[in-house]
């Protein structure tokens, strides 16, 4: 995560529960407390967990995830908070004890979404292709501006945003942002959303494809689809799609031999934002 994305605190509530209660407490706990709770201002999740090796009487745990220590401090002094507590003391509170902390999230790492891979193409480039981190933003953002129309930035782009989705790519597990490196540098990327359908089951879309135009033509485009498509595919996505501009001949003909076709036309509707140029 990047350093100037708040990473929030955890807020962790340890029960221990007597025996003859469990079930009980349990059904009330998931169905009516915790979404109780959840629907508080700055919660944003909750995970519940059971102890199943360990020697602590606290065996039931719910980290709650808190955009702040602010809003945990607000929560905790709020008429909300105190009537679910009287609600769980006056229904568990002789046969439960509760232990109550807060936590600071130092990091919140992922481990790659997918592994790396290497490779040789024409020209004898030595290729890896990996899931991009955090220490690619500037290169990415850099190969990004290839994507532009004639060198001319879409309406409303700022760079600012490009790198806040960066980021996001980064956290959200339907997404994935690829890059392969050719000598050790970053040379190409790739991003690609997986979305369910009801229809088609679980699709891809790839966003972004570039490839440095230094190394073009040489199959580096070629092998990050593909790895792109690997990542799919284990994600149980059963077609991928992309769109590009009606003048990009040189990308049909790409797309065209990587077994994509021109199945359907894409739409689009764009208006303006009270804040800025149209999007
Ligand atoms: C499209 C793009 C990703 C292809 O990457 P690449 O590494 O050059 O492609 P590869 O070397 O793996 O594949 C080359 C094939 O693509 C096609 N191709 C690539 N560049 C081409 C060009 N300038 N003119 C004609 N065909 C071209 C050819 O079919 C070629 O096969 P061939 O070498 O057997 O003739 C790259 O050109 C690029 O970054 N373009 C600008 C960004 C873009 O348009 N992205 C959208 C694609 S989804």
């Amino acid at each position: 995560m990047h350093p100037d994305v708040p990473k929030g605190v955890v807020y962790l509530v340890r029960t221990q529960i007597a025996p003859e209660r469990e079930a009980e407490w349990d059904q009330w706990h998931r169905q009516s407390h915790v979404p109780e709770v959840l629907a508080e201002r700055g919660f944003r999740r909750a995970r519940r967990l059971r102890m199943v090796e360990g020697d602590e009487p606290h065996r039931y745990w719910t980290l709650y995830d808190l955009e702040s220590a602010d809003a945990l401090q607000a929560y905790r002094q709020s008429p909300a908070a105190m009537r679910l507590a009287a609600q769980h003391d006056q229904k568990f509170g002789h046969a439960s004890n509760l232990k109550r902390s807060t936590l600071e999230v130092l990091d919140d790492l992922r481990a790659p979404i997918a592994p790396s891979e290497a490779a040789v193409v024409g020209g004898n480039l030595h290729l890896m292709l990996r899931a991009a981190t955090t220490a690619d933003e500037n290169a990415v953002l850099t190969l990004l501006k290839h994507l532009f129309d004639r060198g001319t930035a879409p309406p409303g782009f700022t760079e600012a945003q490009a790198r806040s989705s960066f980021r996001q790519y980064l956290g959200d597990p339907d997404s994935g942002l690829f890059v392969a490196e050719v000598g050790g540098r970053v040379s190409a990327f790739a991003t690609a959303t997986t979305y369910p359908t009801m229809r088609f089951g679980r699709r891809g879309h790839v966003e972004d494809l570039v490839v440095d135009p230094e190394f073009r033509t040489k199959g580096v485009g070629h092998r990050l689809l593909e790895y792109v498509e690997r990542w799919a595919r284990r994600e149980g996505v059963t077609h991928l799609s992309t769109v590009i501009g009606l003048h990009r001949e040189e990308s049909r003909k790409f797309l065209t031999q990587e077994g994509f076709s021109d199945a359907s036309l894409v739409l689009r509707k764009r208006w303006a934002t009270s804040s800025g140029p149209p999007i």
